[in-house]
């Protein structure tokens, strides 16, 4: 639990940073989503394919005392989640380190995590102790033959322990991201759901975004928000909840609530004008969107030896800022001259 949690206290009732990370159309930021890796152990088939080699080198990753850095400049300029992700982050030996010294810093963040959950049996309990304050573990099928077919490895029961592990370490919500993929998964929506709903995890659909690395993305084939609702409503009872707010899911109540279902419509219904969000790659860019064609190096800032911390600090603001204002009205999937980004999910951060 961060500092600010057990004092009771919400990032809420913090006074606003003075001058906070607002973009050329008034939004302003708070969520800051920091890729601690672009490994991954596993390759689901919208994501990385099982060729892929395009991996950065060692040498290129940023150290814990530079991400730090980059957390400890945006904190205070109004960032008030911060999300590490990958990659799998759970496979940076110093994930705990690194959680901890976040949870460390004057007027912590919110601490998040997105993770495949494979490794999260062993870690969930040192996280929480260092501070993590919740986790969204990716879990697609609950079939072990569709699981190894969607993510090339037979590991579906290490997933179902890392929830457990999770929840047992008290980090909650527990959040589950779903992505179905047509052919494949579709059909087990409502099975998803009711194990969710009986195991207290609260689950997301995403629809499936032209970010893998081997560009097999269709809008045609994708399983939209709408086909998912109708997916579960054959077995379920949705009613819409009002307003998703900076919240990429929209919420429904299931069965007249209280439990409720995600449904992330990022291709059909964006939700860009409400974007809070910043990320930083695993190599220090700085990106204002997943769909970015435009990053910003931190590197050179970062590595300056001729940089005091002081100034080190301004430099890595004044990046962030000129990331952030260059920011474009929506990520722009739909319209003509659209281009994928040109790195992966993996690389860039999911
Ligand atoms: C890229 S992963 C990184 C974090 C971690 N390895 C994990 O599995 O959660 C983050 C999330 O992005 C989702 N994702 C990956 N590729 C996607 C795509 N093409 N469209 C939508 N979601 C995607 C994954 O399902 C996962 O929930």
């Amino acid at each position: 639990m961060t500092a600010l949690a057990a004092a009771g206290t919400t990032a809420a009732v913090l006074p606003g940073p003075l001058d906070p990370l607002v973009d050329g159309f008034g939004r302003v930021h708070r969520d800051l989503r920091v890729s601690l890796t672009d490994r991954c152990q596993l390759r689901c088939t919208y994501c990385l394919p099982e060729e892929f080699q395009d991996w950065l080198p060692g040498g290129r990753l940023l150290s814990a005392d530079e991400i730090l850095e980059v957390v400890a400049t945006a904190v205070p300029l109004g960032i008030r989640t911060v999300r590490l992700t990958g990659g799998e982050p759970l496979l940076r030996r110093d994930v705990v380190e690194i959680v901890r010294r976040i949870a460390e810093l004057p007027h912590a963040p919110e601490i998040a995590m997105t993770t495949n959950g494979l490794r999260l049996a062993g870690l969930a309990a040192d996280l929480a102790a260092a501070g993590l304050d919740r986790v969204n573990v990716s879990l697609d099928t609950l079939d072990p033959e569709t699981f190894r077919r969607m993510t090339g490895r037979d590991r579906l029961r290490d997933v179902l322990s890392g929830l457990a592990a999770a929840r047992d370490a008290g980090l909650r919500p527990v959040k589950v991201n779903a992505v179905l993929v047509r052919g494949r998964n579709e059909h087990e929506a409502p099975a998803l759901l009711r194990r969710a709903l009986v195991e207290g995890w609260s689950l997301r659909f995403i629809e499936q975004m032209p970010l893998d690395a081997g560009r097999t993305w269709s809008r045609e084939r994708m399983v939209s928000a709408e086909d998912t609702a109708a997916l579960l409503s054959e077995a379920f009872s949705l009613t819409p909840l009002a307003e998703r707010g900076s919240s990429p899911a929209e919420e429904w109540l299931v069965d007249g609530g209280p439990a409720t279902v995600g449904i992330v419509a990022s291709v059909t219904r964006p939700f860009c004008g409400d974007c809070d969000r910043v990320r930083l790659t695993a190599d220090g860019q700085v990106r204002g969107c997943l769909f970015a064609r435009h990053e910003s190096d931190l590197v050179p800032v970062l590595r300056d030896p001729a940089l005091d911390r002081r100034g080190r600090r301004h430099a890595v603001e004044a990046v962030l800022r000129g990331a952030i204002g260059r920011k474009q009205a929506g990520h722009g999937m739909g319209e003509a001259g659209f281009v994928p980004p040109l790195r992966p999910m993996s690389a860039i951060g999911g």
